[in-house]
């Protein structure tokens, strides 16, 4: 698997849309063309076919199973975009779950496929690197990023999303984060990514969170192509 793409296409996740057919994003309205552009990836590409798709996102089950959560646990998916996350979360009867994504597209394809448990989820639509909605989440037992940190390459963005993370989480609550790690792409639908290991991670959060557990795990997507990331447990302080 390359881990570069120099043509800046979809190369890293597998979802490749035609140049002509993605939104240009501009520095000064880059929230609402970020917006548009994933809503636009959601439109034009099944979202079984996204190379973050997993039918069982086996590693983050694995780590919610071990922490033993009370099934009135809040519980915030970050960056839901489509996650079969949720439904299995549902089917373990976890009755206080948000799904939160900057694309309003994904969450209602999310919603389709719920059908009716779709009433039993909060649906925030808002922008983690300018939070307004989130700004009013009450604090959560659980917060659940795979693959949306690391898309914020600017370290403005980071710093956003990182103390909204330290608001957001209660003290003794625990945070699930998944990125593509030091030989994953360097881009994931055409945008660029920051990779990360373990002490990367760490030091990002360490001011708040202490880190519980983490691993390395390659996701091979039904084509055969692999998705290298990390995943991390951290705990808040
Ligand atoms: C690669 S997908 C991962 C989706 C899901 N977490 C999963 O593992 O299947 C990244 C998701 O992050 C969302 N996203 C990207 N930038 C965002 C932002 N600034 N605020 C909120 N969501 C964002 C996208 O819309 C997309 O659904």
């Amino acid at each position: 698997m390359s881990s570069s793409c120099s043509t800046g296409g979809g190369c890293g996740c597998g979802t490749n849309i035609e140049t002509s057919q993605r939104p240009l994003i501009t520095k000064n309205k880059v929230n609402e063309d970020l917006q548009e552009y994933w809503d636009t990836i959601y439109t034009v590409v099944d979202y079984q076919k996204n190379g973050w798709y997993e039918e069982i996102p086996k590693k983050s089950l694995e780590l919610i199973q071990q922490l033993n959560l009370e099934k009135t646990a809040r519980i915030i998916n970050i960056g839901a975009g489509t996650t079969t996350l949720v439904d299995f979360l549902l089917e373990q009867h976890y009755e206080n779950i948000s799904a939160t994504d900057i694309s309003s597209t994904a969450l209602d394809l999310l919603k389709d496929r719920l059908g009716n448990n779709s009433k039993k989820i909060d649906w925030i639509i808002d922008d983690l690197t300018n939070p307004t909605l989130l700004l009013d989440l009450e604090p959560v037992d659980l917060w659940i990023d795979r693959a949306v940190f690391h898309f914020f390459t600017e370290v403005k963005d980071q710093e956003t999303y990182l103390d909204l993370l330290a608001q957001k989480v209660r003290k003794g609550g625990y945070v699930i984060l998944a990125t593509f790690n030091l030989k994953g792409a360097s881009k994931c639908s055409g945008l660029p990514v920051r990779r990360y290991n373990e002490l990367m991670l760490k030091t990002k959060l360490e001011a708040n969170f202490d880190l519980v557990e983490s691993f390395e795990y390659t996701y091979t997507m039904p084509s055969g192509d692999e998705r290298p990331y990390i995943y991390t447990l951290f705990k808040k302080i």
